[in-house]
């Protein structure tokens, strides 16, 4: 495996770098306190090119690597993981999801204003009663012929009420279970569909999640996603490559924290000298730093998997499952090593420790990728 970034890999890490240093950190405390949504910069985030990282130019898109991709993800998600998770549904579930899956007029018809930032989208799998367990989706879609009936309700839905384009994943043959599941584009507007209250949330409180609701919403036959019946699989397929993007938002969360704990313990002096000098401070440094370039290579695997075609669901499942631990691991131990200044907001180590806990929830639980891991590992 060649470990070494070209040219243009370290010219989008700077450039991802940059733009979180002078857009993303002014305001980002006060951002998460008030629960506000990085409006201006998401939209400065497009102009730049970040919202549609790997879509074709052909269709507006930067044309870039998933290596690419992650490099920016981990330095935006070192300042501001609020605004990472906006640009990682936009990315890898929803612009993802359309360019491989979807039809030429779709593509068209969406993709531009996706990868411009211009307009965000959504991705609409989990219900009150299938997180885990999406399979046992409740949310109907009914063949009327030239359209689908939808009802139903979403729960937990990043970029719920920021979005126009919404993949709607639900039911349409109960009889056949998973293999009866559709996925549908449903736009803002369309007579029915009603978005819920904000979540309050412990961590990436910038970002905004809703519960969505469809009454009777009908959605054109030429919405649906690939052939009648794929939805379970387009949404399996489309989180393998979601995974390798928050597990870059747990290693940008992590890196963060590190570089942080790492600055403070050579300025902060106890017992005569910089803290960075007794040795438990010192290891957990050490701790750290092993930890973050373990989880890297990771998703530098899963990422070149992806890149090379080939198969990233296991690549991806344990890239996302050890780097959201290790978020978990370093943002925990980088408060410590700020002691009391740890625990109040001027710091960010308290806000990176709150965020990296939804890294081991969303695009699957640690106890899923877990399964997704250990099935693959014993199928030969
Ligand atoms: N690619 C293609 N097909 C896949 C697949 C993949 N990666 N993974 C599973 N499938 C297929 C299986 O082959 C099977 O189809 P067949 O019967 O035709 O072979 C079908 O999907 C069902 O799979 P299983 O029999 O393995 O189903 P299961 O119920 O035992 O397990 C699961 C499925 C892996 C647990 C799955 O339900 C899962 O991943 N759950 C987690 C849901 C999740 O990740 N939600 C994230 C929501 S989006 C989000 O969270 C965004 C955000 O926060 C920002
Ligand atoms: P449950 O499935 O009820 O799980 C509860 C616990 O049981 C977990 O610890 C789980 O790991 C464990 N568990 C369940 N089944 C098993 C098993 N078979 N073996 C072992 N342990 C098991 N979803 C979307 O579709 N789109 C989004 O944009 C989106 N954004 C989100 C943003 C936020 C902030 C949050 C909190 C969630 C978001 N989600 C989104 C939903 C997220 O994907 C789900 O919360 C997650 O998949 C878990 O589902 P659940 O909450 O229903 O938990």
């Amino acid at each position: 495996m060649d470990f070494k970034l070209s040219e243009e890999h370290l010219m989008i890490q700077q450039a991802a770098r940059d733009f979180a240093q002078t857009e993303l950190l002014p305001g980002v405390i006060e951002r998460d306190e008030k629960q506000e949504f990085p409006t201006e910069q998401i939209k400065k985030m497009g102009e730049l090119g970040f919202m549609g990282m790997m879509v074709a130019p052909e269709y507006g898109g930067s044309g870039l690597d998933t290596v690419s991709y992650v490099l920016a993800m981990e330095e935006i998600s070192k300042i501001d993981a609020s605004a990472s998770v906006v640009m990682s549904v936009n990315n890898s579930l929803v612009c993802w999801g359309l360019e491989k899956y979807g039809t030429e007029e779709q593509k068209q018809k969406y993709l531009p204003r996706l990868a411009s930032g211009e307009i965000l989208g959504a991705f609409c799998l989990s219900e009150p009663e299938a997180g885990s367990d999406a399979t046992s989706q409740r949310t109907t879609a009914i063949d009327q012929g030239d359209h689908y009936i939808l009802n139903g309700t979403k729960n937990w839905i990043t970029n719920g009420g920021t979005a126009d384009v919404y993949l709607v994943i639900a039911q349409t043959y109960p009889e056949k279970g998973h293999h009866g599941i559709n996925a549908l584009i449903v736009e803002k507007g369309m007579p029915g569909f009603e978005v819920g209250l904000k979540e309050n949330k412990l961590g990436i409180r910038g970002s905004d999640t809703h519960s969505l609701m469809f009454t009777d919403v009908k959605v054109p036959k030429e919405n649906r996603i690939g052939e009648d019946g794929f939805g379970f699989k387009f949404a399996m397929k489309t989180l393998s490559g979601g995974r390798i993007g928050i597990a870059s938002q747990a290693l940008g969360i992590a890196s963060g924290a590190y570089e942080l704990a790492k600055k403070y313990s050579k300025e902060r002096k106890a017992f005569g000298t910089e803290i960075c000098n007794h040795q438990a401070i010192a290891f957990k440094l050490a701790d750290m730093y092993t930890e973050i370039e373990a989880a890297r290579l990771l998703i530098m695997k899963a990422a070149r998997d992806k890149d090379n075609d080939d198969n990233y669901d296991l690549s991806s499942a344990a890239a996302k499952v050890y780097a959201s631990k290790v978020a978990m691991d370093v943002t925990v131990e980088a408060v410590q090593i700020h002691g009391g200044y740890g625990f109040v907001k001027e710091y960010h180590v308290e806000r990176l420790m709150r965020d990296a806990k939804i890294t081991q929830i969303y695009e699957g639980t640690s106890e899923i990728q877990k399964i997704v891991i250990s099935r693959s590992i014993l199928k030969d």
